[in-house]
């Protein structure tokens, strides 16, 4: 008797053992057959749907993308661990836009805001959610991307950010660093989150030009920009010779004044230099960079992570664009070998404008 109840009790035990280890991660489903891991995110299935077909023309990674990227980098980036400077990733870009959208640094993010206004107004989210969705999403239709995080759940923002939170290409890169390090953001985190100009194109900087890309491949999350960036270039303005922008030797390309010098700079050239061909360490870096960037200034936030679109791969290798090989790297990171790049075939290219912009 005493032997059947220890071995019952020894079942039972062993048993639980068993299924608390086997135990899956908790997933409920919602009433329209999607599956996620907190009945509140059912709800964000059917906006996600409304952004690929409203916004995004049919889950492209184009210019509505790409702004929804960067858009969500300057709501955000309006926070301070200091305190005094807005309420972080609020979505106040878009309910005060009146105000920020006079900011100088927010050049050019009239169009998706105006983009994303109709849109957001056909949904129950929060200023902020939305912003953050969009982004996450957008994101996900550029091939190469991790699948970014998103966190559900903010209140409407409260004010608007004040001014000169966001950075300026023609910013020093210790003015750079000083104003990451104010949000949270240490130097190997700006570089992460610079990834994003791997799907970026600039409008306002130049306005002659608009569409210009940053890298030969703006359609792509790849790691091209961390290579084009650092072909040899002058600090003296190229192109349109406008303010913040340095030449480029790439026919059609624009170069931020801001990424040519992160790119050089001791503090940031040597994970600048890692990034290229590493399409792992960029995804991981930048993805977790991003998971802070999207929740500053809040708190109490669901993860509903498993809405977000799982992206399309990237299966390519970064290359010297055609004509360009090694001799034209200014090496700035001395600590590692420069990575051997193939050269693409043929002559010299333009890189085209991107539609849209
Ligand atoms: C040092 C910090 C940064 C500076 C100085 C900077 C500056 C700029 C500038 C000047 C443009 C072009 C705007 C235009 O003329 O239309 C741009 C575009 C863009 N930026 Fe940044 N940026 C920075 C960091 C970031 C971060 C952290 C993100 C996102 C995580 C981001 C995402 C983007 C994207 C996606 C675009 C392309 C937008 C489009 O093609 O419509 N940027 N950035
Ligand atoms: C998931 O949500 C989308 C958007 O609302 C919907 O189109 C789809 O039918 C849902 N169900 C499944 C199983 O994907
Ligand atoms: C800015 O926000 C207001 C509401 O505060 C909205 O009516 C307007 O359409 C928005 N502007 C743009 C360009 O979307």
């Amino acid at each position: 008797m005493a032997f059947a109840q220890l071995s019952t009790l020894i079942a039972l035990v062993f048993g639980a053992a068993q299924f608390v280890a086997a135990a899956p991660p908790r997933k409920i489903r919602c009433a329209d057959g999607n599956v996620t891991s907190n009945a509140v995110c059912c709800q964000l299935f059917p906006v996600v749907a409304n952004l690929q077909e409203n916004l995004f023309d049919g889950a492209q990674c184009g210019e509505e993308a790409h702004s929804a990227l960067r858009l969500s980098f300057h709501d955000a980036i309006g926070f301070s661990i200091h305190g005094g400077k807005g309420g972080g990733a609020d979505g106040s870009i878009l309910a005060f836009n009146d105000t920020e959208l006079q900011f100088h640094a927010n050049g050019g993010i009239d169009d998706i805001v105006a983009g994303q206004f109709p849109v957001f107004q056909t949904t129950n989210l929060s200023p902020g959610d939305f912003v953050h969705l969009a982004a996450a999403v957008g994101t996900a239709n550029c091939p190469g991307a991790p699948q970014l995080e998103f966190f559900f759940g903010r209140p409407p923002p409260k004010a608007p950010a004040p001014d000169l939170t966001v950075p300026e290409p023609t910013d020093s890169v210790d003015a750079i660093i000083e104003r990451f390090a104010d949000a949270g953001f240490a130097p190997d985190e700006i570089v992460a989150l610079l990834s994003s100009h791997t799907v970026a194109a600039a409008d306002v900087v130049d306005v002659t030009i608009p569409g210009t890309p940053f890298d030969s491949t703006p359609f792509t999350f790849d790691t091209q920009i961390f290579v084009e960036t650092l072909l040899v270039g002058t600090l003296f303005p190229g192109n349109g010779s406008q303010s913040g922008e340095v030449l480029s030797p790439i026919p059609g390309e624009m170069r931020l004044q801001s990424d040519f010098e992160l790119a050089r700079d001791p503090r940031t050239a040597c994970l600048w230099q890692a990034m290229i061909n590493d399409q792992t360490r960029m995804q991981t870096q930048f993805k977790a960079a991003m998971a802070k960037l999207e929740v500053l200034g809040q708190r109490n936030l669901v993860d509903c992570s498993d809405v977000v679109p799982v992206p399309p791969p990237f299966r390519g290798q970064a290359m010297f664009p055609a004509t360009f090989s090694r001799r034209d790297i200014q090496q700035a990171c001395q600590a590692t070998p420069f990575p051997t790049l193939e050269t693409i075939p043929g002559p010299e290219t333009s890189v085209p404008p991107v539609p849209g912009s």
